[in-house]
């Protein structure tokens, strides 16, 4: 079956050595940046079988006899559906894809019971619910007959938002609150896990979050704070923001819109990854998902922080149980985020807007937020930030900076110095703004009361603090009421 399916279609190869090496930048301290597992291990480890899956439901939205009948069902393999596919057959099984999860249990670790039913659950988290009864970040799967297993981790989790009207928007900017499901998760960790919970918690945290050749790092003081001190700080940490690997819960980061990814030539606020072809987006999802705990950051190999679990990597990849995505899966996932569509935009293009878009010429905007993808596609340095000689010929860099924090760019692992000009499409629909989504509304973005150390951030505040500037990117701020509701008009219409 392999054997004719690559036959019909070439499908491009993930983990190509040379490739790997240079997808990423180099990071702001240089000889930190990450050596990658090598190719002839990463094909070593077992590809992951993707299970058909079904929605989990708010309790009281639920079909009757829902839970009793999933119970009767026989485990059934999904991907591929099928063998011979058409280009809609592709992206339909990269649907698949990203709706599969890596893992079962709580995003905390294992667990075995729906806990997600939890009404304290759900309250505590305000987890959103669709108008349809689902919940759309969570899959139920069965991979053994009378057994039901919450699946966690999956791109859909992260990358799916449910709007004010209750519909489902896949790939836009997500809105579960991943950090308060952490929080809450780590919280209520079963027996044993429970046991070594102040020691794993912190360990935990290293794996996903520190930066050792930084003093300090975005997460100053992490190795004397209890596990309550750590729930608590992603616990303050709002949806459309997630403090992802590499980032910190003091610097975590807004989750972009996956929306018309195939114009962007950078991903992540930081530009950290290069998009130069399709085989790009295919590596961004595999290394985030599965391979970059594993990377080797000078000395320090972000696994080898939570020894009793991760550790150090077996000698034979075939013992590696998390398993990866396989190249023809990650290429239907690509395929499928390449096709996302934005809903419908109720915002029409009116006289307000017409005179909105006069503004944003006037105003420069263009020169970064270029038309049509309203980006120039090129990365700004972050306050502090020196690129190497090399990197004007390597990268498309813009020698300015708009003078955001420059915290996430430089200290953590994904900080490369640079910011990217993210797109402006989609503002409509999305939020919260800026790097760390510290700005709930675009209303909020061009109120120059944000530069004030007195302004209460209406996005990510940052945990205990109470008020505190947000900094940078002056663009707009000064324009008259009259030219900033016209801006905002046309921003809207995007
Ligand atoms: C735990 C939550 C989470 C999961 C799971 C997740 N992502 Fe993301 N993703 C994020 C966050 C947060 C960012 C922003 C990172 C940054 O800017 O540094 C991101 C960034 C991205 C980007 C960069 C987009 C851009 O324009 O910069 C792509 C592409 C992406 N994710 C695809 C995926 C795919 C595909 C999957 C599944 C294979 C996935 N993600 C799983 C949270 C998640
Ligand atoms: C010199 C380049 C540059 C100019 C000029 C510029 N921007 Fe930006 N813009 C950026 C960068 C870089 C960011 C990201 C900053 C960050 O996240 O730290 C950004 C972010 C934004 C955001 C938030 C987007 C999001 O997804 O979080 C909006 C909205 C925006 N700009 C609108 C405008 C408007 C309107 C103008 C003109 C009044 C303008 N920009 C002028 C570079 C520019």
């Amino acid at each position: 079956m392999a054997g004719s399916l690559a036959a019909q279609t070439q499908i491009p190869r993930a983990w190509d050595d040379a490739a790997v090496a240079s997808v990423t930048l180099p990071l702001a301290v240089a000889d930190a940046s990450p050596v990658q597992i090598p190719s002839r291990y990463y094909y070593g480890i077992p590809v992951r079988p993707i299970y058909k899956s079904y929605p989990v439901y708010h309790p009281e939205k639920e079909p009757p006899g829902y839970i009793d009948e999933l119970k009767q069902r026989e485990p059934e393999i999904a991907f591929p559906a099928s063998v011979l596919r058409s280009p809609e057959d592709w992206i339909r099984d990269g649907e698949l894809v990203f709706d599969a999860p890596l893992s079962y249990g709580s995003i905390a670790g294992p667990r075995s019971d729906l806990y997600v039913r939890d009404p304290a659950w759900r309250q505590y988290v305000g987890i959103p619910v669709a108008r349809d009864g689902t919940v759309p970040f969570y899959r139920y799967v069965i991979r053994k007959k009378g057994t039901i297993e919450l699946g966690v981790f999956s791109c859909a989790m992260c990358h799916t938002r449910v709007m004010p009207d209750g519909s489902v928007v896949k790939g836009a900017q997500g809105n579960f609150p991943f950090d308060r499901a952490l929080a809450r998760d780590t919280s209520a960790q079963s027996f044993p896990l429970s046991l070594f919970r102040p020691f794993l918690t912190r360990r935990f945290e290293r794996m996903l979050y520190a930066a050792p050749w930084m003093n300090p790092d975005a997460y100053p003081g992490l190795e004397n704070l209890s596990w309550q001190d750590v729930v608590a700080r992603h616990a303050s940490i709002p949806p459309g923001v997630i403090a992802r690997h590499g980032t910190s819960p003091l610097t975590p980061v807004k989750v972009p819109d996956l929306i018309g990814i195939q114009e962007r030539r950078y991903l992540d606020a930081t530009g950290l990854m290069r998009h130069r072809e399709i085989a790009d987006l295919m590596r961004y999802a595999t290394m985030n998902q599965e391979t970059d705990v594993f990377a080797r950051y000078r000395d320090f190999v972000p696994s080898e922080a939570v020894p009793v679990i991760m550790g150090k990597l077996p000698a034979d990849p075939g013992k590696l149980a998390s398993g990866r995505y396989g190249d023809e899966q990650l290429y239907a996932l690509a395929l499928y985020l390449y096709s996302l569509k934005p809903p419908p935009n109720p915002n029409q293009f009116d006289a307000g807007a017409a005179q909105g878009k006069k503004v944003f010429d006037r105003e420069g905007c263009s020169g970064c937020h270029t038309p049509p993808a309203y980006t120039n596609n090129m990365l700004t340095l972050a306050p502090g930030f020196k690129p190497p000689p090399d990197h004007w010929q390597k990268y498309h860099i813009l020698n300015v900076s708009v003078g955001t924090d420059p915290d996430l760019a430089l200290k953590t692992r994904r900080g490369t110095g640079y910011y990217k000009v993210p797109s402006l499409r989609g503002l409509w629909y999305r939020g919260p703004l800026e790097h760390s989504g510290s700005v709930a509304t675009l209303e909020d973005w061009f109120d120059p009361a944000r530069l004030r150390d007195d302004y209460v951030p209406t996005g990510f505040k940052g945990y205990g603090v109470k008020a505190r500037a947000v900094k940078g990117h002056e663009f707009g701020l000064h324009l008259s009421a009259e030219d900033k509701r016209a801006l905002i008009a046309f921003l809207r219409t995007l």
